[in-house]
């Protein structure tokens, strides 16, 4: 599968902070065991917390991406609408996935309760987002990587059937 990271930053933008979330999760994408994925060149790319901004990179991503994961901008800050951003895009929104993430880090931290963080589909891409630290990705790929590979068969419609089944036992 193809993967796109889109860090959300003004300052990391700006280039007045180092993006450090986007690059761990192109090397947790890339040293992955459970799934089969290549990351696309280019990512991480860095854009400011604009609705725009954010909505243009998750578009110009979903021509060439099964999985789009985005870092930063979900919290409750008047700069974070990474959510707002991702729900312009999305055309079916994934609340499975969404609660998994949230009870997961909820299990790391009280905090996760101020991100907003989205996950949706486009087509048959699949957007996740992800608040904007190393150790908050690190915990929500924990989550995600799990059942990324069926998720996308199935997005994708590259599922046989028997992957399904043996699932559902
Ligand atoms: N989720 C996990 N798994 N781990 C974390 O450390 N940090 C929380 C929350 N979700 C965190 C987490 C914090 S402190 C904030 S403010 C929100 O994500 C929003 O982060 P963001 O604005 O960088 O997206």
């Amino acid at each position: 599968m193809r993967v796109s990271v889109i860090t959300v930053s003004d300052s990391s933008h700006a280039g007045t902070r180092a993006d450090e979330s986007g690059p761990k999760l192109v090397e947790l994408v890339d040293k992955s065991l459970k799934v089969n994925a290549t990351v696309n060149e280019g990512s991480p790319t860095v854009v400011p917390d604009e609705v725009a901004a954010i909505r243009d990179a998750l578009l110009e991503n979903c021509k060439n991406s099964d999985v789009i994961i985005t870092t930063g901008g979900t919290g409750f800050s008047k700069r974070d609408v990474t959510p707002e951003a991702t729900l312009e895009v999305v055309e079916r929104r994934c609340s499975g996935l969404e609660i998994a993430m949230h009870t997961g880090s909820l299990q790391k931290t009280p905090m996760a309760a101020l991100s907003r963080a989205i996950v949706g589909i486009r087509g048959s891409t699949l957007i996740v987002n992800m608040p904007g630290s190393v150790k908050a990705v690190k915990e929500c790929w924990e989550i995600l990587e799990p059942v990324l590979n069926h998720a996308i068969n199935l997005l994708k419609g590259t599922d046989d059937g028997s992957e399904h089944q043996r699932m559902k036992e």
